[in-house]
This record gives structure tokens, sequence and C-alpha cells, in this order.
């Protein structure tokens, strides 16, 4: 029986398969610090839960427009000036946004340039619409755009950049995407956003977004989430903005993929989008302190470049390579031994380095790292 030559060239998700691991574990009773965690640990807020069940109490159970919900796409659409709502497709999860991009703009053989490390799922979304990653290394964790630039070729139909980024937690300033703007507008390119991170900026870093760059604009596709800002992993809730004439494309894709994103989930949306500003500001000002905890937590350990957003950090594990091997055995040895979980920079395209998320609790965060100090 035939199988698709495509599946030979996609793995599944590394971090999805740690999590198994993990959940297995625990059920044997070991107090695990997941600090493999790649969502934030606070609650869904209470309006949100409300909305939500609101929706569902008022019968929003039912196949709904495949674009989004109309009031959602208005809501979010005031972000963007000069944007209304053809241009916002409410997804399943950034994910989807993602996977569905790239099936609009790659023909077999084209190739998308993603900055390397990178999040789990790029490249195999880009292969799984018969398309080819361009994997171009980072320096220090920033964007290589002389290298960028040189990895243009005939093929190329999009950049594709994350900031702030996971797994490194860098944040690339003004200068950096006004150079890739460049690139992708002498070669008539997509620039592909992703900003699931947008909301966890700190110090004196800010999120500078392409959108910024009304230049740019006719070839930026943004994809936003609702999981990473609103602690709303589990509800699905994504989106990509848009020229008008992509969105049409991505909703016919949809059409035929998922149909409607849950309908009673997107009413929970819609009221996360009134959350007070200030709410989100506090939660930023957390994860900052928590930032700058593991950051000094593993002054001694690892040899680090300080995060300025997402929530990790990236270490390289080069002085513990003689004792413990790659980062794969490291993580493994960490988790079995220590009962800490990171996740192997391998799965990323870094082998060599970990992740370790802080999205967690101050005092589970010293434990953490108390028990890998121990063990280290
Ligand atoms: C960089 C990046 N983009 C997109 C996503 C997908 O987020 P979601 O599908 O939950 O919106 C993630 C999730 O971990 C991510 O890290």
């Amino acid at each position: 029986m035939y199988l698709s030559d495509k599946f030979n060239h996609i793995v599944s998700s590394g971090t999805v398969a740690f999590t198994t691991l993990i959940q297995q574990l625990r059920a044997q009773g070991r107090d695990i610090i997941d600090l493999a965690v790649g969502e934030p640990d606070f609650g869904v807020d209470g309006e949100v839960m409300d909305a939500t069940h609101q929706a569902l109490e008022a019968g929003h159970t039912r196949y709904g427009p495949v674009a989004g919900l109309p009031a959602l796409k208005d809501a979010l659409a005031a972000d963007f000036e000069g944007y209304g709502p053809r241009n916002v497709l409410i997804t399943n999860g950034a994910k989807q946004g993602l996977f569905e991009i790239f099936q609009a703009i790659c023909d077999p053989g084209q190739e998308v340039i993603i900055p390397n490390p990178c999040w789990v799922s790029f490249q195999h979304q880009v292969r799984l619409a018969g398309g080819v990653p361009v994997m171009v290394d980072t320096v220090q964790h920033q964007l290589d755009t002389d290298a960028m630039a040189q990895a243009v070729t005939g093929r190329t139909v999009a950049i594709l950049i994350n900031s702030p980024n996971n797994p490194t937690g860098a944040v690339y300033d003004r200068n950096s995407i006004e150079e890739i703007i460049a690139i992708c507008r002498q070669n008539d390119l997509w620039l592909i956003s992703d900003e699931a991170y947008a909301a966890f900026v700190y110090g004196d870093s800010v999120f500078v977004s392409p959108f910024a760059f009304p230049e740019i604009r006719p070839q930026l596709i943004m994809a936003r989430s609702f999981s990473k800002t609103y602690a709303m992993t589990g509800f699905r809730i994504g989106y990509v903005v848009a020229p008008n004439e992509m969105i049409a494309r991505l909703t016919t894709i949809q059409s035929h993929l998922t149909g409607n994103i849950c309908s009673f989930a997107q009413h929970g949306a819609l009221s996360a989008t009134r959350v007070p500003a200030e709410r989100l500001t506090q939660r930023r000002r957390q994860f900052e302190k928590r930032r700058d905890l593991a950051v000094e937590a593993s002054r001694g350990l690892f040899d680090l470049i300080a995060p300025e957003g997402a929530f990790y950090l990236f270490p390289a594990i080069s002085r513990h390579q003689k004792r413990f091997g790659d980062d794969q055995a490291l993580a493994r040895y960490l988790l079995e031994k220590a009962d800490v979980a990171v996740v192997p920079g391998t799965f990323f395209g870094a082998p060599g380095h970990i992740r370790i998320s802080f999205a967690t609790s101050t005092g589970r965060l010293s434990k953490g790292f108390q028990r890998m100090k121990d063990i280290l």
C-alpha cells in the first residue's frame, strides 16, 4: 500500500513527545519541575470563561462563518491601521494559520527562508506544503541579514521571522526588521511574521512588527495567537492578518480543512480582546521578574545570551557536554535524575543547547535551578 513520500521527510513535534514523557513520569508520582512548558501558568481570565459559558448557553454550538466571528475580526482588525475584517482570518491557533499560509504560497521545490534555531513546526509545515525550508543560522540569536539575502534564489517565495523568538527569546530591533523588509521588497517575497509572543517583551526591548512599515504591507502576512497572551492554549484561537486577497485564499483553504473555528471559543476570545491592558502589563512584569531570576540562576551553570522576550532561555551546554553527552542526553539525564524537564536544542535545530522555560512560579523556578545546580 502506498504512503506519500512527503511523510518520510517530517517527524512529529519533539516537544509534544517530550510532554508525553513528562506526563508519564508524573503519573508515577514523581514531582517533575516542568521547565519544558510552552504555555503561561496563569489562569484564563474570568470574563473569558464567563463569555465562553454564556456562548455555550446561548447556543453558539453550530457551524459558523469559515473566516471567523465577524465581531472578533472587527475587534482584531482595529489594531491594524487601515485594515478591516477582510484582512483577518481566525484560525485554530497560529499553528493552523501558518500551515495554511505555506499551503497558499508554496509549489513543489519552492523555498522559504527560516532563521535557525526556530520553532519546531515551521520546517515541517513548509515540507508538507511541498516546499523546501532553507535554514539560515542566526548570530548570537539575532538575524544574519547578509546571509539571509544571500540565501535568496529564484525559487524563494518567502522569508519567515519570529520575534519575540521561540526558542531563543531574541527580539529583533527596527534595523533588522527594516533590512528584512528591504530583502523582501527587492525580491518580491512574502514576509511571514510569527508574532505569537508579541505580549512578552522585557526591559528596554520593544516589539516591532513589520506592519509598522507601510511599504511592506502588500507582502506581509502576520500570524498571531490568543494562546500565550491570554493563556488560552486549549481554546485554539489564533489569527492571520494579511492583504485581503491573501485572506480570501487562506479562507478557501480553511473551508476544506476545518470550516469554522470553535464557535463558543471565539466568543471567549472576543471577550479577551477587552481584558484591561493593565492586567497584561502586570503579567508581563511578573514574567520579567521570572526572566531575571532564571538568567541569574543560570549564570553559573551555562553560557547564555539573556532573552529579551518570550518565556525561554536558550543556553549553550558546552561546559557539560564532556560529562553528559549531547543536549538530548543531558535533557534526559536532568529529567530522569533531577526531575527537571527542559527541551533539547536539537528539536529547534540547535544541538548543544537546551530550552528552559520560565513560565512557572518563581518558587518552582528556583527549585528547578537548584536541582540542576546540584546535579551539574
Ligand atoms: C513561535 C510559535 N508560533 C506559533 C505557535 C503556535 O501557537 P498556537 O497554535 O497555540 O496559537 C507556537 C506555539 O508554541 C510558537 O511557539
